[in-house]
């Protein structure tokens, strides 16, 4: 292997074609690779490179539609961003079962994120806490000052919470300001927030403040759904049984909790994605979510009602947000949320919440029957042809022969479609 020299000073002083000639050169692209790096797809040049540094190209993934939801009464089309077969299907799947039951319930979503102030220095904490709360409404002033429309809109600091802890640095006062961001995701909002109050802040409790910066573990944003999912539908009461055992699983059990988990970020980060939202902020608040009662433990829960149909329910914080961010600038996302049909962020939240549960759903009903090998082996199947270059009109007749042989590789593609070939 060549080895290559990855130091270039000022690289991100380039035009993006400058940069693209000097990584064709180090890594040695060939002319087709460099122009798929030309490619920019629906993007302007220009707006790729204000969007993140050091830009040399464009990166597409699947754009699909999830069908059937229908969540508090209203049918929605749901656009989701992802690479995984069966993800997309799997989800319609589950929405069409819990439509017979009158689809998904998702409750208020209040739009209430936490910004942190993190104290530290400190000669007497539960003075400097005493401080916080005698000067509440100063703090919440003055922070509400930083951003004049939010407050015109409604918007604006509900609350301030303290936190203490000792620590290896001594004791750490941190304070949470409650900020009612609207329709934005707010990370922005909160953090010129707390750093507008942070002098103030220092000036009355004496300590030294280092750290202003919105919380990921956004426990005032709780999105919950819930649907009910017809035990016929769902392939009878032995299914039915397995999903109820899956869930026990993962309640007990963290490292089947963390795959449990990674099925419903399936949904949530492809809407997220589609969105133009901030998929890390999404999936970190998720987690630490998931552990805050000391045990990594499922987002959603399962029981069976009288009927002996089964009942769902996730919750799950969800930073989301339709202004700001991406969203407005991202040609694709503005089309996602367009397809959506969304009037506010809590409506975001509410249809995203819903699609977890399917997802979740979808998942624990495969893996409690058929497993799930069979829908991603069919799907894989037909990306192997086309690897193999069996031609587009050959393609389904080769996966099939594939999926029934069990050979899902290269190779025998290869031999089914000479064979073919001969036919
Ligand atoms: C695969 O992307 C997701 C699953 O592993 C989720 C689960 O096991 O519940 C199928």
């Amino acid at each position: 292997m060549k080895e290559i020299d990855s130091k270039i000073s000022g690289f991100y002083k380039l035009s993006i074609e400058e940069r693209q000639k000097i990584i064709a050169e180090r890594v040695e692209l060939t002319n087709d690779e460099l122009l798929l790096l030309k490619k920019f797809g629906y993007f302007e040049p220009g707006q790729l490179d204000t969007m993140i540094e050091n830009v040399i190209g464009s990166y597409q993934l699947p754009f699909g539609i999830a069908c059937n939801f229908k969540i508090n009464g209203k049918d929605y089309l749901i656009p989701m961003v992802i690479e995984e077969p069966s993800v997309v299907a799997a989800a319609s799947n589950a929405a069409r079962i819990a439509r017979k039951k009158g689809g998904f319930q998702s409750e208020k979503v209040k739009s209430i994120m936490i910004s942190q102030i993190q104290i530290t220095n400190l000669e007497n904490i539960e003075q400097a806490e005493k401080e916080i709360i005698t000067n509440k409404q100063k703090i919440i002033d003055l922070a509400n000052e930083k951003d004049p429309l939010l407050i015109k809109l409604g918007g604006g600091v509900v609350d301030i919470e303290t936190r203490k802890f000792n620590t290896n640095y001594g004791d750490m006062l941190i304070v949470h300001l409650l900020v009612d961001v609207l329709d934005a995701m707010g990370a922005n909002v909160v953090n010129t927030m707390a750093e507008g109050v942070s002098k103030f802040i220092e000036d009355i409790t004496k300590g030294r403040i280092y750290l202003r910066i919105v919380s990921n573990l956004a426990t005032h944003r709780l999105a919950k759904s819930k649907a009910v999912f017809d035990k016929d539908l769902l392939g009878g009461e032995d299914v039915v049984n397995g999903i109820l055992n899956a869930y026990e699983f993962a309640r007990v059990d963290p490292y089947r909790a963390a795959t449990h988990n990674k099925g419903i970020m399936n949904g949530i980060i492809a809407l997220t994605l589609a969105t133009g939202n901030d998929t890390r902020a999404i999936e970190s608040g998720a987690h630490a979510y998931a552990s805050l009662k000391g045990q990594y433990s499922p987002l959603t829960k399962y029981y069976k009602d009288d009927n002996g149909d089964l009942v769902g329910e996730i919750e799950l914080p969800l930073a989301l947000g339709i202004i700001g961010g991406m969203t407005k600038i991202h040609p694709m996302a503005r089309l996602a949320l367009k397809i959506l049909n969304t009037q506010n962020t809590e409506e975001l939240c509410q249809v995203t919440a819903a699609l977890g549960l399917a997802q979740n759903l979808a998942a624990l009903r495969a893996l409690a029957s058929e497993g799930i090998q069979k829908g991603h082996m069919e799907l894989h199947s037909r990306n192997i042809a086309k690897l193999a270059d069996v031609p587009d009109h050959l393609v389904e007749k080769v996966a099939k022969i594939l999926v029934e042989d069990k050979k899902i590789r290269i190779d025998y593609a290869k031999e089914v479609l000479e064979r073919l070939k001969k036919e």
